[in-house]
This record gives structure tokens, C-alpha cells and sequence, in this order.
């Protein structure tokens, strides 16, 4: 008989962010990019956590999320994983790894799912990806859509700011939603686009809506870590609540270890061997 009691943590899955929509709670998404951080949200209780390509930008340093690889979001979507016991995880498929072909696409999915042991994939676009959305699915892989402010696309948009305010662009994205779940898809994200037109999105789908810059009246909100601790100083958009203000707290914390070992005070005697 073991004599290890491991305690029952209930696992975040697709359908359980399904019911938390069907009964009205909103659901908690943060991004994560790293085992370290990974483990504090999980046991702060956060519902998902997405592997979000935004790593380009806050990890990498790029200006885009364009440059990512899909070996770079498999690393750090397995560092992600390991530190996960209860959130559902979700790794974005990098820009250039599904709009190829569907096979590609489906190919893409299979190697974040092997390789790190992530739960389900995202990926941005409508109509146009419904191929490669529909090819994914069937290999039993879950997939999360992404509309509205889609960064891959930026150099087709030319600036980061708020999508469909105009009735044709509004109008398609409601089409690309309704496709998006008659496809199968277990959610949306919906970025930056009025608060009406997410309101409006969320309540035709049957589906999780999560929105960032989109309102309160969806079904869940996603902050990308880095921007909601203030360890990102100059990304200011008006959706953006932050929670922390790391980066002073780092700095004053690195001004103090820097001051102790020039004054000679670290390590005491107590701190050594
Ligand atoms: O990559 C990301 O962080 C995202 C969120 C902004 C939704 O896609």
C-alpha cells in the first residue's frame, strides 16, 4: 500500500471553462513564459495560462511577435508545463508555423503538444485559417481562436490600436467568431475592439470569450504577466491595470545588493561557510 497522500488539485480543463461560462464566473487568464513565474500564478490560483507569442516581445526583447520560433515557444512552453498543477495551459502557434498549409498547421500543434505537454494551442485569424483550425481539431488537439487586434498581423494593420470600430470590419468579426465555434473551437480571445461589439460576441457564443482591451461584459480577461506586475514600464494603453510595480521594487532591491557588496557588508559572518 503507498504511503504518499498526494492532495487532490482539480485540473482546469476545456469543459470546466465551459461550465464556469454556462454558471456565469468569469475565468482568470495571465500569460507565462517561464517555470518560475509559472509556479507562483498556478498557486495563486489563476485559471489559464497562455504561452503567449507576446514572449517575442517581453522575453526576447523583439519589437514584434514575428521573429518568434517554434522551437523557442516549445521551450518555453515545456519550462511552463513542469510548473503547472492546476491551470490549463494554452501555447500560441507562432507567426509562419500555420498559414501555410493545414498540414503544416496540424504538424505545428502536434510537435507543442508532444514536446511540452501543453493542453490546447492558439492561433489568430478567421475565415482564413479555418482550414488549418479544422485540420488541428481533428487530431483531438483543442484550439483557441484570436480576433480582433491580431499582432502577427501588424504590418498589415500599421498600428497597435483598437480593431473593428468600423461597421464592415465589426461585422466580420462576428462572422469569423460564429465560424471559429461551428469549427469547434473551446474559446476566443478578443483583443482591443469596443466593449459593445465584445459584449454583443460574447453573449451570440456559446463559447468562452476572453477579452483584453474588450470590456468587461465577456466571459474572461488575459494581461500578458509582465505588463500587470509593472515590470514593463513603457507599454501604457488604457485596457492595462496594473497590479505591482516590480520594476521598482527590483531596482531598489538591486541598488541595495549592489550598495552592500561595494560597501563591503554582504556577506556578514553569519553568511558564510
Ligand atoms: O501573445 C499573447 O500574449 C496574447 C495575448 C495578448 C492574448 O496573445
Amino acid at each position: 500500500m503507498s504511503v504518499h497522500k498526494k492532495t487532490e488539485i482539480k485540473k482546469i480543463t476545456t469543459h470546466q471553462l465551459q461550465e464556469m461560462k454556462n454558471r456565469g464566473e468569469k475565468i482568470a487568464m495571465l500569460t507565462a513564459y517561464d517555470y518560475s513565474m509559472a509556479r507562483i500564478i498556478d498557486g495563486a490560483g489563476i485559471d489559464v495560462i497562455l504561452v503567449g507569442d507576446s514572449a517575442s516581445n517581453v522575453m526576447a526583447g523583439n519589437e514584434t511577435t514575428l521573429p518568434i520560433t517554434l522551437d523557442q515557444m516549445i521551450y518555453h512552453a515545456t519550462s511552463v508545463v513542469k510548473a503547472v498543477n492546476r491551470a490549463l495551459v494554452i501555447v500560441d502557434i507562432p507567426f509562419g508555423y500555420y498559414q501555410g498549409s493545414s498540414g503544416e498547421a496540424l504538424r505545428s500543434s502536434i510537435r507543442i503538444m508532444k514536446e511540452s505537454g501543453a493542453h490546447a494551442v492558439k492561433l489568430e485569424g478567421g475565415a482564413e485559417v479555418k482550414d488549418s483550425v479544422l485540420r488541428i481539431l481533428s487530431a483531438g488537439v483543442p484550439v483557441m481562436g484570436h480576433l480582433g487586434l491580431t499582432p502577427q498581423s501588424i504590418y498589415k494593420f500599421g498600428t497597435y490600436s483598437v480593431r473593428a470600430k468600423e461597421e464592415a470590419e465589426a461585422n466580420k468579426l462576428i462572422e469569423d467568431a460564429q465560424l471559429l465555434q461551428e469549427c469547434g473551437c473551446f474559446g476566443l480571445v478578443l483583443e482591443k475592439i469596443p466593449a459593445e461589439l465584445a459584449k454583443k460576441v460574447s453573449s451570440k457564443l456559446s463559447i468562452p470569450v476572453i477579452g483584453i482591451g474588450a470590456g468587461p461584459d465577456v466571459d474572461g480577461q488575459v494581461l500578458v504577466m509582465q505588463d500587470m506586475l509593472g515590470i514593463t514600464q513603457e507599454f501604457k494603453p488604457r485596457f492595462l491595470r496594473r497590479y505591482a510595480d516590480l520594476n521598482s521594487v527590483v531596482t531598489s532591491a538591486v541598488n541595495n545588493y549592489v550598495a552592500d557588496v561595494k560597501a563591503k557588508t554582504f556577506p556578514s559572518q553569519d553568511e558564510k561557510y
